[in-house]
């Protein structure tokens, strides 16, 4: 990936370092789906908690009501079926292959 697109964040999967690239209004979910990723999911609406990684670096952000508890917080949670990357990021999942 040489240059980065305008409007468009990219995210870092650890420990895979699976990389790629969220539009802006897109969910990293979504632009996960899109682009062939095998990104764990089953509600997609902030309950089954499959989709969450650990941030490691870098901001999201939620549309209201934002999904996430106190430990969520605390733990650095995200949910990524809900979360709108606003910088570049760093997640973890253990189980997302590159
Ligand atoms: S897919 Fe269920 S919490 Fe994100």
């Amino acid at each position: 990936m040489s240059s980065h697109q305008v409007g468009s964040y990219q995210v870092k999967v650890l420990p895979s370092g699976l990389t790629f690239e969220v539009a802006s209004g897109q969910t990293i979910l979504d632009a996960a789906l899109e682009q062939g990723i095998d990104f764990p999911n089953r509600c997609r609406q902030g309950v089954c908690t499959s989709c969450v990684c650990k941030l490691r670096s870098g901001t999201v952000v939620y549309l209201p009501p934002e999904p996430l508890s106190d430990i969520d917080k605390a733990q650095n949670f995200t949910y990524c079926c809900l979360a709108y990357p606003d910088s570049d990021l760093v997640l973890h999942h253990p189980f997302i292959r590159g």
